[in-house]
């Protein structure tokens, strides 16, 4: 008897394992959220992040979309307790994590923390290597929805392969949880990830700057521009549940406001996961406007989930197109010189379109009507020129939508 129900456990035991696979329809549009890394580093604690939550309410960023809550490296103790569990930093948290999740899931928002393959997390916290299982376990009994996993202290670690094991671990926990994938690109994730997590880093980390590389040592920051121009090749991976992401954003973080517009529209042309990485205790008005700006945020979330591409340079423009729903399309002119030009842009002149996709926008027997995404106007149609000018950094978003067959 107690040989077959010995068996038994067995059985399903190997049925869980092999039948392990990512939660699947997690992340059908781009995650939207906050994470307190780019602001606080490991300053985290429970009040800052309640503090947050009730900001991410009260300023409208909850409405507009955003959703998860992620708290970055250093929320942990130092180290795991006599059991090899987990353990929120004491005075960090002093009510643990089960009580900050309750309060966020109390405001109607996702509760996201972070960890690492490796023995330890980039800032030296305990990482997961070897205690998936039960960092899983943990995470589900605490009523996590998305984890954050990245790549420090991984030695000769398998990127593929670890990942696999986080997702199964996951998996077997029970608990449907978001997978962010974050090892900056370094070992391909799109060419791996989509049946592993739901969206993977592309780069190493974002900085605060319109086109510059920090230096420390081993590894570099990025700015805006550098990160985007890094991988050239890769927008044929992201799609629904799993999205090529290009870090948490730096709006509202010291750049000027039209770069931090430039900076949301592209996030949004990207698809990219649209995550905060501000103290939104503190925000500019111009920044809760371009954050808020449910017009820009919907190219983000378009069902049909192409990432944008760069259409074309023109004079000082960046001209990047995405297809949208609907035979819509988004078209995003940047204007990267350090003054003011002036935008002309003949939509007859071009041939428009999405070779990748064979998706085409056909003027010769449609005309589309064009609405300004920032301004929240309609400015025209194609049969028009394009003429405007445009700020240093700044950009112009507009939707395309056809009003004539
Ligand atoms: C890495 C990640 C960052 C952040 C830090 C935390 O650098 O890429 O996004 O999570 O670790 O230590």
């Amino acid at each position: 008897m107690r040989k077959t129900s010995l068996t038994l456990t067995f059985l399903v035991f190997i049925l869980v394992i092999c039948h392990a696979q990512k939660f699947e329809g997690l992340a059908y549009t781009p995650p939207m959220g906050w994470n307190s890394w780019n602001t606080f580093k490991t300053n985290i604690n429970e009040q800052l992040v309640k503090d947050i939550v009730d900001k991410i309410v009260e300023e409208g960023l909850k409405d507009a979309g955003y959703e998860y809550v992620v708290l970055d490296d250093g929320w942990m103790a130092k180290e795991r307790d006599a059991n090899g569990n987990l353990i929120a930093d004491p005075i960090k948290f002093p009510n643990g994590m089960k009580a900050l999740a309750d309060y966020i899931h109390s405001k109607g928002l996702k509760f996201g923390l972070y960890n690492c393959a490796g023995s330890k997390t980039c800032a030296g916290y305990p990482g997961s290597r070897g205690y998936e299982y039960q960092d899983a376990k943990s995470y589900a009994s605490w009523d996590v929805d998305y984890l954050k996993y990245d790549w420090c202290n991984t030695d000769k670690l398998n990127a593929e392969g670890a990942y696999v094991t986080m997702r199964d671990a996951l998996y077997n926990a029970g608990r449907p949880i978001v997978f962010s994938i974050c090892e900056w690109g370094d070992n391909q994730p799109w060419k791996w990830g989509e049946k592993i997590g739901h969206l993977w880093r592309v780069t190493g980390d974002i900085i605060n700057c319109w086109d510059c590389e920090v230096g420390h040592g081993t590894w570099s920051s990025w700015g805006i521009w550098k990160i985007i121009n890094m991988r050239k090749q890769i927008r044929k991976a992201s799609g629904p549940d799993h999205w090529n992401d290009f870090d948490m954003m730096e709006v509202g973080n010291g750049m000027t406001a039209a770069e931090d517009r430039s900076h949301f529209a592209m996030w949004s042309m990207l698809a990219s996961p649209l995550i905060m990485g501000n103290d939104l205790r503190d925000m500019a008005n111009e920044t809760i406007k371009t954050l808020t700006n449910k017009e820009v945020i919907s190219v983000n979330q378009d069902k049909l989930g192409v990432q944008g591409f760069r259409f074309t340079n023109q004079n000082n423009f960046e001209i990047w197109l995405k297809p949208l729903e609907a035979d819509s399309w988004a078209m995003t002119f940047i204007n990267m010189s350090d003054k003011e030009e002036v935008l002309d842009f003949d939509f007859k002149k071009h041939h428009l379109g999405d070779d990748l996709n064979g998706l085409r926008i056909d003027l010769k027997n449609n005309v589309y009507k064009i609405r300004d995404l920032f301004k929240h106007a309609e400015i025209g149609d194609t049969n028009q020129k394009l003429k405007t000018t445009i700020g240093s950094h700044d950009v112009l978003m507009v939707k395309l939508h056809k009003i004539k067959s």
